[in-house]
């Protein structure tokens, strides 16, 4: 069954139908999710849904975006919630230069203190990366990331930077976005990228892939990003399906 490695399913677009949406997941050939914290709220919503179903998984962390309402003592909160035994990993966490604020010092800071935290864990950490290639790359190597695992989501960057954390062992969490026409060098980058490598992610409520491109994503959308990497590699989408889900239950040690 597919396994979907990154989903927001705490956000606030699902309140109305959250429930019967999850429900019907299983039986349209989604067999786990990862629900991924990107704020302290969204960690603990997070690691609700996980109590609440069997087959979700939570990561928690705070994006990017979210750094300034993390200070010494809800980190320590956010350390707690590490060792919830359906927590799998720490993030998501890295670096966004889109908007200006939060400004760059304070997210690289609260970036490493987010990966110490997967080392000191022992989880593998979910890296989010946007227009910041060199100095996510950077932290990664000075902290010596390829020690801690994880996996890039949203990869969005070209062939250069695949070999960079493929030489770290990292993973790369392939979307929506590859179903774009105009995603080119993303295209190349997952020709380039083996396939013991590569994990299946929606990012919803974000990205939806083409056709529904611009509307609320569920990850009963994986079949379009499925169908678009076996394309890519030449191989048979039970095959895409089989081999991801294999990466993520090694990744996430399930
Ligand atoms: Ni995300």
């Amino acid at each position: 069954m597919i396994f979907e490695s990154h989903a927001h399913y705490d956000d606030e677009v699902f309140d109305d139908d959250r429930e019967a949406l999850l429900m019907s997941l299983r039986e349209r050939g989604i067999g786990t999710v990862i629900n991924i914290g990107a704020s302290l709220s969204g960690s603990e919503a997070t690691v609700k849904l996980a109590e609440q179903y069997p087959f979700i998984y939570g990561a928690v962390g705070v994006h990017p975006s979210e750094i300034e309402e993390l200070n010494e003592e809800n980190f320590a909160h956010l350390r707690d919630l590490c060792a919830h035994e359906k927590v799998v990993a720490v993030g998501e966490t890295g670096l966004d230069y889109h908007y200006p604020e939060p400004g760059a010092v304070l997210q690289k800071e609260w970036f490493e203190r987010q990966l110490l935290l997967a080392r000191e864990t022992g989880l593998p950490v979910i890296i989010h990366s946007r227009e910041a290639a060199k100095d996510t790359l950077d932290i990664m190597r000075a902290l010596r990331a390829g020690e801690i695992g994880g996996v890039v989501h949203c990869f969005s960057y070209g062939k250069e930077m695949a070999r960079e954390y493929l030489n770290m062992d990292f993973y790369f969490g392939i979307g929506g976005v590859i179903t774009f026409p105009n995603a080119k060098k993303l295209k190349e980058a997952v020709e380039y990228i083996p396939m013991e490598k590569i994990l299946l992610e929606t990012d919803s409520p974000y990205l939806a892939p083409q056709p529904h491109r611009g509307e609320r994503n569920t990850s009963l959308n994986l079949p379009y990003v499925v169908e678009a990497i076996a394309q890519l590699k030449g191989i048979s989408c039970e095959e895409v399906e089989r081999v991801t889900e294999e990466n993520a239950r090694k990744l996430f040690q399930l």
